[in-house]
């Protein structure tokens, strides 16, 4: 299995499949996009079946396409089919901005994927604009209504809010969400940006987002006991059975319950979002690595996990890779 020394079991495999993104996000990206991976160190469709069929193998149950933006690999429905053929069968899920959803979504639900999370931050044309300096809101909500459609539910949708931005949409945003049956999640956001500029008076915490659902909504907290591992603290919404979550990565960080574990684009293991050492699995494959030579690299990697992300922290360090080249 996937230990770290502090007895964190990694069963919830992220997987990268690009770095680019259609999108460019403020808070992610710079407006000019940034360098993406030369396409000899990108993972062929093989390599990544290969080093998750490893990771099976050593417990993981789960796993999460992610980006950049996993929906611009050629490939993927490909791949989806070739996971869902492993044995035990993990779960499968994607993290997408939604653009191209609408057309791949039945593809995606008939080669055996299970559910997506969908990022939207505003309802709004003019500032989905603003903030992901592209107009491409309609491809957004109509590839949710297809996800939805095919089944590929629960569909989670998660919105990063930015103080003066879209801080005041987090009432809006539940209120479209539960009418359409759509987990709503705010996620605090994290200094994660290719361009270094997160501050934490920038931040909106789960505190002030509480507050302000708070103003249009009874929340009553659902038990930590159902929580398990998963970042979101969930309320039940108006008495419910309607939730919402909300993912203090920083304020309120779940780093002790963690079990997650991620591979980039380009075949490295990163056993933290934050981690500031990577296990090279692509160079280790290339030279002809066994899978079980693959599979002690990937446990020796998690051996190196640090306690928790350390933000606060004033020796903190912000990872070399932004968030677009980690996978969410
Ligand atoms: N902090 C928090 N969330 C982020 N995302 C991207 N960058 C950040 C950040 N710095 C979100 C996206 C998407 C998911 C992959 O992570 O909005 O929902
Ligand atoms: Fe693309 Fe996601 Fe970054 Fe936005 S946050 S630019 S959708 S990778």
């Amino acid at each position: 299995m996937l230990v770290d020394t502090f007895g964190r079991v990694a069963t919830d495999l992220r997987v990268s499949l690009t770095d680019k993104c259609n999108l460019r996000c403020t808070y992610c990206m710079p407006a000019e996009g940034l360098e993406w991976l030369p396409a000899p160190e990108l993972l062929s469709d093989d390599e990544i079946v290969r080093l998750v069929s490893v990771a099976v193998g050593l417990g993981v149950t789960q796993v999460r396409f992610t980006g950049g933006e996993p929906l611009l690999r050629r490939g993927f429905v490909g791949i989806v089919e070739r996971v869902g053929a492993l044995l035990p069968r993990p779960r499968m899920s994607v993290t997408t901005n939604g653009i191209g959803l609408a057309r791949i979504a039945s593809a995606l639900a008939d080669a055996g994927l299970d559910r997506v999370n969908v990022s939207l931050d505003t309802l709004d044309r003019d500032r989905f604009q603003q903030i992901a300096r592209r107009d491409r809101l309609d491809d957004v909500l109509a590839g949710l209504a297809a996800a939805e459609a095919a089944g590929l539910t629960p569909v989670k949708v998660n919105a990063v809010l930015t103080r003066g931005v879209n801080d005041v949409e987090a009432v809006p945003l539940l209120r479209w969400a539960l009418e359409h049956g759509f987990k709503m999640r705010f996620i605090e956001q994290m200094p994660l940006d290719a361009q270094h500029g997160w501050t934490r008076d920038q931040m909106v915490t789960a505190e002030e987002i509480l507050a302000r659902l708070g103003e249009a909504f009874v929340l009553c907290p659902v038990p930590d006991a159902e929580r398990g591992s998963a970042p979101a603290e969930e309320w039940l919404v108006d008495g419910g059975p309607a939730r919402v979550g909300v993912i203090g990565s920083v304020t309120r960080p779940f780093c002790g319950a963690c079990d997650r574990v991620r591979l980039t684009a380009d075949g490295q293991l990163r056993n933290c979002l934050f981690a500031r050492e990577e296990s090279d699995l692509r160079a280790a494959m290339r030279a002809g690595a066994s899978d079980e030579e693959l599979g002690d690299r990937m446990k020796l990697a998690m051996l190196a996990k640090r306690a928790g992300h350390g933000i606060d922290d004033p020796s903190f360090l912000q990872p070399d890779r932004p968030m677009s080249a980690i996978g969410g």
